[in-house]
């Protein structure tokens, strides 16, 4: 039997290598953070002209504040740049927003315009765009055991009723389905704490390709690669069915 080619409706990206890219050319790192916003602005589009139903991209871990303070100055600054510079994208794609990691502890100005631009694009109907800042999957799930036990604390919750379809709905991305591809560019094999609860059963593709080198063919590649791929979430090779 041929199998039909799936595609996937949600896609996880962490994006890697900015700083090697620059450092193959001599260049300071921030320009490799300059060319990787470039990248991620292709990519966004790119995504929608897929059809791809949700994108969420890993733009800064919990553990990236321990970089020197004006990379991290540098990266907010940019990100601040992008949003005032593509919300107008955001609006014409129909593309709706979102952030998840615990951004509420965020410089002010950015958290401003994040603000702004969620509010703006919530009720869009096209791809939705996640992005990771100050995002850490362990975080994540620490937060979300937090708020259960004050709503059982509280009485809304009983014990009992805990359980995965639950716990999904504490979590920063409550509501969408779990990535079906996760990419990461520049050759690190691991997952760098991004979306530990979620990518339970995601296919992962590993690319040398420095983040900023990164192009829509190559999304495209990696879309091909997934589609080869048999997901079995633990059940058994369809051919096999009833040969037992
Ligand atoms: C990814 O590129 C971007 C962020 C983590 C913000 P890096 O800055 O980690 O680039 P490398 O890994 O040093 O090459
Ligand atoms: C993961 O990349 C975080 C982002 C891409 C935002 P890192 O460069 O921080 O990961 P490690 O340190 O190599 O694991
Ligand atoms: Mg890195």
């Amino acid at each position: 039997m041929k199998k039909e080619k799936i595609f996937p409706q949600h896609i996880a990206i962490i994006m890697d290598g900015n700083g090697r890219w620059a450092r193959k050319r001599r260049l300071p790192r921030i320009m490799g953070h300059r060319r990787g916003t470039e990248v991620a602005f292709k990519i966004v589009q790119f995504s929608v002209k897929l059809g791809i139903k949700i994108l969420t991209l890993y733009a800064f871990s919990t553990e990236n504040w321990k970089r020197p303070k004006e990379e991290v100055d540098f990266l907010m600054g940019l990100l601040e740049d992008y949003l005032a510079k593509h919300r107008g994208m955001f609006q014409k794609q129909n593309i709706r927003f979102q952030v998840i990691g615990n951004w509420e502890v965020l410089p002010f100005g950015i958290k401003n315009r994040l603000r702004e631009v969620i509010e703006a694009t919530k009720n869009n109907t096209g791809m939705v765009l996640n992005i990771a800042l100050n995002y850490g999957g362990r975080m994540e799930i620490i937060d979300a055991v937090k708020k259960i036990v004050g709503e059982v604390r509280n009485g809304r919750i009983a014990p009992e009723e805990i359980n995965e379809g639950l716990f999904t709905n504490f979590l920063y991305t409550r509501g969408l389905p779990d990535p079906d591809l996760l990419i990461r560019t520049a050759g690190e094999l691991r997952v760098s704490n991004f979306l530990l609860w979620q990518i339970s059963y995601t296919e992962f593709y590993f690319t040398k390709k420095l983040w900023p080198d990164f192009t829509p063919k190559d999304l495209q590649r990696a879309i091909r690669v997934f589609q080869k791929r048999e997901r079995r979430f633990g059940g058994i090779k369809r051919d096999y069915e009833g040969s037992l």
